[in-house]
């Protein structure tokens, strides 16, 4: 049997009315990312922050290798480390002055401390923002600065709630680089996000959330699989040819075609019966009609559920975000 790294049984977390944790349990594989998938409010960084010690459940249990999160607190406290939602360096440091602090507060001695905020920053490339206030760093360059603080010393669970969150597509793909080489290093990560795609490129399993619920878990395939085969998703170099291209997927996909907010975008559902290869199939064929109708096509992608989409798959209501909900 595997090792497991967390474990809960109806965890349950209550404000006031809200369950914002309600009945939740979790098997996480030791030295794997495991991913928690779920639209605003649905109790993401509750849960996470009950399993680092930093809320107190209201009901179940949770271990963190075989620790009670509430009982022995200070075993789990010395195997975790959390990198929040929201920055949490001190701003007028520089990201050198940052990592060293935290280096000290850990017990390093001062050559030691600037040895491994060398290292990390190297890592993560930073090297050249190292003299820098922190507050002048980038949205992504923070992330980062965030993360190498939570792994000065090498946790044993690491929880990065929502790391990639308002990062440009370049900065997430770095933080997905900095999260395989921790789990590499044998780290288990819990990585929240409200993205499936952050969590099949970097999760070997998914827990879906929503309002407080875990709705499904497994794979990233197992999840897809029972999602069906997705969509075809359509950038368009320009806005003018959409009415063509439109007509164009109709045609050839025969399924509902929708035009995106995004004015260069069109979305196809394909059917959920299809199989990932005739889905593949009827994707290069639409493709090769854009193609021949003289559509320039910038990006075409197949799969990949959007979140909403799992989620009317799931629970036949879009991703409720807590302001529709309220
Ligand atoms: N300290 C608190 N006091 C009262 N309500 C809270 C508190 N913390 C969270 N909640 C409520 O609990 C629910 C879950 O919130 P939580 O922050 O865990 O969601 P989340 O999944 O992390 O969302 P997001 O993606 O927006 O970060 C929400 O309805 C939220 O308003
Ligand atoms: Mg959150």
């Amino acid at each position: 049997m595997t090792e497991l790294a967390i474990e809960t049984s109806g965890l349950v977390k209550t404000f006031g009315k809200t369950r914002a944790v309600d009945g939740v349990d979790l098997a996480v594989p030791a030295g794997t990312v495991y991913g928690v998938l779920g639209p605003n409010g649905a109790g993401k960084t509750t849960a996470v922050k009950m399993l680092a010690t930093l809320l107190r459940p209201d009901g179940g249990e949770a271990r963190v290798f075989g620790h009670d999160v509430v009982h022995e607190a200070d075993a789990v406290r010395a195997r975790v480390s959390l990198t929040g939602q929201y920055a949490s360096v001190d701003e007028d440091l520089t990201g050198l002055e940052n990592l060293v602090l935290v280096g000290r507060l850990l017990g390093y001695r001062k050559a030691r401390a600037r040895e491994r905020a060398g290292q990390l920053l190297d890592a993560f490339g930073l090297s050249d923002a190292a003299d820098r206030q922190v507050k002048n760093y980038s949205g992504g360059m923070r992330r980062r600065i965030d993360i190498a603080a939570s792994i000065l010393t090498t946790p044993d669970v690491l929880f990065l709630d929502e790391p990639t969150t308002g990062l440009d597509p370049r900065s997430r793909n770095q933080v997905w680089d900095i999260v395989r080489i921790i789990v590499a290093q044998g780290t288990t990560v819990m990585l929240t996000t409200q993205y499936l795609d952050e969590a099949d490129q970097l999760a070997s399993r998914i827990a879906v959330i929503d309002r407080g619920k875990v709705i499904a878990e497994g794979t990233p395939g197992e999840l897809k699989a029972s999602v069906g085969a997705g969509s075809v998703h359509v950038r368009l170099r320009d806005a003018a040819q959409r009415e063509d291209a439109l007509r164009v997927l109709t045609a050839v996909l025969g399924s509902s075609v929708q035009l995106d907010a995004d004015p260069v975008a069109l979305t196809a559902q394909l059917s959920g019966e299809d199989t990932d290869r005739e889905a593949a199939e009827q994707a290069s064929r639409a493709l090769a009609e854009l193609a021949a109708a003289g559509i320039t096509v910038d990006n075409f992608a197949l799969g990949q559920p959007t979140l909403d989409e799992v989620f009317l798959a799931l629970t036949d209501h879009p991703a409720t975000t807590e302001e529709v909900a309220a």
